[in-house]
């Protein structure tokens, strides 16, 4: 990938057009979906976000493998040269799981790289209930994920796994005089951080997260993980029994999405989070669903409680009347 990637030699003024016509086109394919990192990462490289495919997904939000072949199909009799695939194990806006075997399957088959944003749903792996989501990540060429996130790790705290720990060292070391290893002394040791990332001088996040497993230990996260799809489940069941809202069953996960049922613009559900913001009672945040912005309440404090989200249905209703 990066032998192609440095042959493409696109510069980044030209990449959002995709760089110069006659290096070879490469195209990448996540779901529409996926979070911006993803585009932003292309264009960063120099491939240019133009080239990245956003295939259109399910009822339940999760990529389309049927568009996403026929896409691929496409695009190789269109002479572009596709390279990778990412899946997304957690959506961003609701929390949907990508199949990760079914995309796994593609991507051997097409001799593409396979990478999986888990920023939100990779650490469901430390639960044995919620691991059936992940399945096929061990599939995976690459995987990304936060402790910042369910692992409750202070900011920042995101991290990169890659399976090739050999083509992963060739993209990043650097061959620099001041660079020199040595047997032994301060500049012992055959790798180093800096020959794994674009930083040399860089942060030890590594030590906040080895703290915070130390503290809690691995299952404890995973229970609290369990814990906030359980109340997540909790907020759903209420949101169906209400005749105010209406929610959007797409995920099975710790993010509810939301509508007031009269709210054709999403108007009033922006006022609704503006409100519970102001009034300090909980922060829900506003994303787009089918073309209006909706309600998003996204659990991961392990200390949320089945009381708080007593309080938070009741709030909201109180919010609601208020700005109606
Ligand atoms: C699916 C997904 N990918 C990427 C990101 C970006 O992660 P970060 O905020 O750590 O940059 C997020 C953040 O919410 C996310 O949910």
């Amino acid at each position: 990938v990066a032998t192609l990637i440095a042959r493409n030699e696109a510069s980044v003024a030209g990449s959002r057009r995709g760089g110069l016509r006659d290096r070879p086109q490469l195209t990448a394919y996540t779901s529409s979906e996926a979070h911006r990192c993803i585009a932003q990462a292309i264009d960063m490289c120099g491939i240019g976000s133009d080239h990245l495919r956003l295939v259109p997904v399910d009822e339940r939000r999760c990529i389309r493998v049927d568009a996403l072949k026929e896409k691929l199909t496409e695009d190789r009799a269109a002479g572009f040269v596709p390279f990778l695939i990412v899946g997304t194990a957690g959506t961003v806006n609701t929390g949907a799981f990508d199949d990760l075997n079914a995309l796994a399957d593609v991507a051997s088959a097409e001799r593409l790289w396979f990478h999986v944003d888990g920023a939100f749903g990779a650490l469901a792996a430390l639960s044995s209930t919620l691991r059936p989501l992940l399945n096929g990540i061990e599939r995976a060429a690459s995987v990304a994920f936060d402790f910042h996130k369910s692992a409750h790790v202070p900011y920042d705290a995101g991290f990169i796994l890659v399976k090739d720990a050999i083509a992963h060292r060739r993209a990043f070391e650097n061959p620099a005089a001041y660079l020199q290893r040595e047997n032994s002394g301060l500049a012992a040791g055959v790798t180093w951080p800096s020959d794994m990332g674009p930083d040399l001088s860089r942060g030890f996040r590594a030590l906040k997260t080895w703290f915070t497993f130390q503290a809690l230990g691995a299952d404890r996260i995973g229970q609290s993980i369990e814990q906030s799809v359980r109340l997540a489940n909790e907020l759903r069941s209420r949101l169906a029994d209400s005749e105010m809202f209406k929610l959007y069953g797409y995920s099975a996960f710790n993010i509810v999405c939301f509508s007031h049922r009269h709210d054709d613009t999403g108007n009033l559900n922006r006022k609704i989070a503006i409100d519970l913001h102001e009034r300090g009672v909980a922060t829900p945040s506003v994303t787009w669903l089918e073309g209006i912005p909706v309600l998003r309440a996204a659990i991961l404090n392990h200390r949320t409680t089945s009381e708080d989200i007593t309080t938070f249905v009741r709030e909201l209703h109180t919010s609601a009347e208020k700005v109606a």
